[in-house]
């Protein structure tokens, strides 16, 4: 292997050595070197950190008027759950990274969308570098893709899957994974950062050159997704994480960047012996039934991307030791302690001696602050030991000063909200509908403007 053409540069402070060292010898910090492939960082002859060539001539400039704006050509998958969070399906030359824990389903989805595009004439290619090509072959007779015409390659050398990239040019290709491809010009192990980035910036650069969509596959690793998909999330225009419990059949797409589409937009998929199938009516997938109401519990409308869906939230308040603990699962956790304090400073509830956990039913993730209003009903609910009254829902952001704000598109939440047959609601006053207007049928609304007037609403519903 060629060895020589690599070099170690400090993350910190730019100095290089020819080897790898755990110390840098220019600034001393531990474990900052990170190999890279001499040439595309040499050192600068300028003090803008570029270097000038004689024969580098002055670039031409275009005035933003009169470059035409094409759009941009998009060819749907024909999952349309997937097209969904892509923005209508894959662009020519984009480059998407899918991330996701371990069995979640990445490798299913994307051999069923590489089959359906196949199947629509874009020529396909999967490189696995995780499984060989009987493992995928097995998995493509289950999810029922017999006579399935996409190209396999069972590789995981940079050099050779450019090579032959570049001799089929596909019209898609999908590496699974990223972090098992290496590159001859780095003595780094595959998955390392080095080796990740390094490759994904090959394949990056094949896609833009040649028109090729290339689908990235990234684990994201327990330990905070160092060498995973993290690193690469600013070189790919699109950015997909799968969510979800694995225990759970439900899995949710969900779209971080997007630079071809919206974000934050959100697919819903079942896993099946046959694979993912869409949820064309996902609302009411995180419910989770219970005969009776019990404490606790509140069900939230939350929006994901542009449609309202409704999650449980799950509290449960006990005696804690001297330093009681704060968990949360699917809700971000210093927004929890923040809502503890609004909590006991305006509506005098004081958890302070007590452990406080709180859950988002079903391992989906929410971080819109529209959420925090049905928290702290839940926490109160299991504070008190008392449920809420049946088909209830909440939704609001609360404030510092302990002011309940806005969501966004209430009414298209409401309006969701009785559709599933939920009839009573304590929502932001904003987002109620005003006095004169139409109603929404089946739905008794209480409007509050403070945590205070939503406690007291709560404490007369009982
Ligand atoms: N025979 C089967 N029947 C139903 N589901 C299966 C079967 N085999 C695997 N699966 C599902 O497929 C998942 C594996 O998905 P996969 O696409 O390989 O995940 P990833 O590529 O994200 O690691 C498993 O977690 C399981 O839920
Ligand atoms: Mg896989």
């Amino acid at each position: 292997m060629a060895k020589d053409k690599s070099l170690f540069v400090c993350s910190e402070c730019g100095g290089t050595s020819p080897k790898w060292l755990g110390k840098c010898p220019s600034c001393g910090a531990w474990n900052t070197l990170i190999e890279q492939v001499a040439g595309s960082n040499a050192p600068a002859n300028n003090r803008f950190g570029t270097q000038f060539s004689p024969l580098a001539g002055v670039s031409e400039l275009a005035t933003l008027s009169e470059i035409e704006a094409t759009d941009i050509a998009r060819t749907p998958t024909g999952i349309d759950e997937l097209d969904r969070v892509l923005g209508g399906g894959i662009v020519s030359g984009g480059v998407t990274l899918i991330g996701g824990d371990p069995g979640i389903g990445k490798s299913t989805l994307l051999l069923q969308a590489v089959d359906a595009l196949q199947r629509a004439g874009q020529n396909a290619l999967y490189v696995t570098g995780e499984e060989s090509g009987a493992q995928v072959a097995l998995r493509s007779r289950r999810l029922g893709l017999d006579h399935s015409q996409v190209q396999v390659l069972a590789e995981i050398q940079l050099e050779k899957i450019i090579a032959t990239l570049d001799a089929t040019r596909p019209a898609i290709a999908v590496i699974d994974s990223i972090q098992t491809v290496y590159s001859d010009q780095l003595t780094s192990a595959p998955g390392s950062v080095a080796q990740v980035r390094e490759c994904a910036a090959h394949l990056t650069r094949f896609a833009k050159t040649s028109g090729t969509a290339v689908v990235l596959v990234g684990h994201v690793t327990k330990e905070g997704a160092l060498a995973g998909p993290r690193v690469l999330e600013h070189m790919v225009d699109t950015v997909l994480y799968f969510e979800g419990d694995t225990h759970s059949s439900f899995r949710l797409v969900r779209a971080i960047k997007n630079r071809f589409g919206a974000v934050n937009e959100i697919g819903v998929f079942a896993m099946t012996e046959r694979g993912l199938k869409g949820v064309a009516n996902p609302s009411a997938i995180f419910l989770s039934q219970h005969a009776e109401p019990v404490p606790g519990s509140v069900v939230l409308v939350t929006l994901e991307g542009t449609r309202p869906m409704l999650v449980e939230i799950q509290a449960l308040v006990d005696n804690g030791g001297p330093s009681p603990r704060r968990l949360s699962v699917g809700l971000d956790r210093d927004r929890l302690a923040m809502l503890l304090a609004v909590l006991h400073r305006h509506a005098g509830v004081a958890c302070m001696d007590q452990d406080v956990f709180v859950n988002a039913v079903g391992g989906v993730r929410i971080s819109e602050p529209a959420a925090d209003l049905a928290v702290m009903l839940a926490i109160t609910s299991s504070l008190r030991g008392k449920p809420l009254p049946k088909g209830f829902i909440a939704f609001g952001e609360v404030g510092l000063a302990g002011e309940v704000r806005p969501a966004p598109r209430g009414q298209e939440r409401l309006r969701e909200a009785a559709k599933l047959g939920f009839s009573i609601a304590v929502v932001p006053k904003a987002n109620a509908p005003r006095k004169g207007s139409k109603e929404i049928e089946g739905l008794t609304i209480h409007p509050v403007e403070r945590i205070e007037e939503a406690m007291d609403v709560v404490r007369r519903l009982d």
